[in-house]
């Protein structure tokens, strides 16, 4: 057995993005985690974490995402060693961009290779979001799949579980601007309604619908008009300060749309890449957090690649 160091980025996504709850994902090529793991006698052994939000992180391989899904990999793969992990955080916990799906879908890819890559990516990802139903309380695969894909994936369905890959426009221009407040998705999730009426049902399904097709034909217009979501994103509204005034200040400097990102705090800007550089709309943001106090962490960015080794 080779006891050499595999390291592998596992980057940040946005999921939701307006009418697929659950469902959309998005890669996006910065910023990311490193997940770095050897094979070891037996176990798992976190040891060392560090990073932005690192000292929030388990040290205890029970209840940590990264060793959770390394662990459902050694099982399905029946294999007879562990590993010992570093983990180095990019992207922080409770901030909407995909953090603990990082780790998971890290933790799982890393794992994977130490088996010799016997599971497919579907069986990957399946690996990681086990991870996500335990670490943030429910089964969701909306960020792990993009993470470990790459590009836009809509989950067709999660039992049996099904997942579409979808290469987004190369023109998409994102924004991401991370303001200093923790969200943990099992709250972000408990504030969510029941159930949703049949006239809101409707409004989600022509919008997702448009939305893919938006992707598939790389038409940034129809994306933008469709990322709307009459029943999430307004249960969330309240944990997030200042919310609709962000994304107001950033459609007025250039956002073709802007809206909370996955379980939030972060808010996440689309643009048009061949006319915008972005750089306004982060700008702008950021200054409606902190004539609040508020310190306010902004991305440029591009829809990325998913995992890879580094
Ligand atoms: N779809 C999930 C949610 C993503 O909105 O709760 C959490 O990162």
């Amino acid at each position: 057995m080779s006891d050499e160091w595999v390291k592998i980025a596992a980057p940040a996504t946005t999921s939701n993005i307006g009418p697929g709850f659950d469902t959309f994902g998005l890669a996006m090529s910065e910023p990311f985690d490193v997940v770095e793991g050897r094979a070891a006698d037996s176990g798992i052994r976190i040891v060392e974490v560090s990073g932005p939000g690192s000292e929030n992180i388990p040290m205890d391989s029970k209840i940590n995402s990264v060793s959770i899904a390394a662990e459902q990999v050694l099982k399905r793969c029946g294999a007879d060693f562990g590993i010992e992990l570093k983990i180095r955080k990019g992207i922080r916990p409770c901030s909407g961009m995909g953090s603990s799906g990082a780790s998971a879908a890290g933790g799982a890819y890393l794992a994977n290779i130490l088996c010799g890559e016997r599971l497919s990516p579907t069986e990957t990802i399946l690996c990681a979001a086990h991870a996500e139903d335990v670490i943030s309380g429910g089964l969701h695969a909306d960020n792990v799949a993009p993470c470990i894909l790459g590009g836009f994936t809509v989950i067709r369905s999660y039992e049996p579980f099904e997942v579409i890959s979808i290469e987004p426009p190369k023109d998409l221009g994102m924004v991401v601007a991370l303001p200093d407040i923790m969200v943990a998705t099992s709250d972000s999730r408990k504030v969510l309604p029941e159930d949703v009426s049949v006239k809101n049902l409707v409004f989600h399904v022509g919008n997702a619908s448009a939305l893919v097709y938006g992707m598939v034909c790389g038409d940034l217009g129809m994306i933008s008009r469709s990322v709307k979501d009459a029943v999430f994103e307004p249960a969330r509204t309240k944990l997030v300060p200042h919310l609709k005034e962000a994304e107001k200040e950033a459609l007025s400097n250039g956002a073709l749309v802007s809206f909370l990102g996955g379980s939030g705090p972060c808010i996440m800007s689309f643009y048009d890449g061949n006319t915008n550089l972005g750089n306004t709309i982060a700008e702008s943001v950021k200054a409606v957090y902190s004539k609040n106090n508020i310190k306010c962490d902004t991305w440029v960015t591009r829809p990325g690649i998913g995992c890879r080794r580094i």
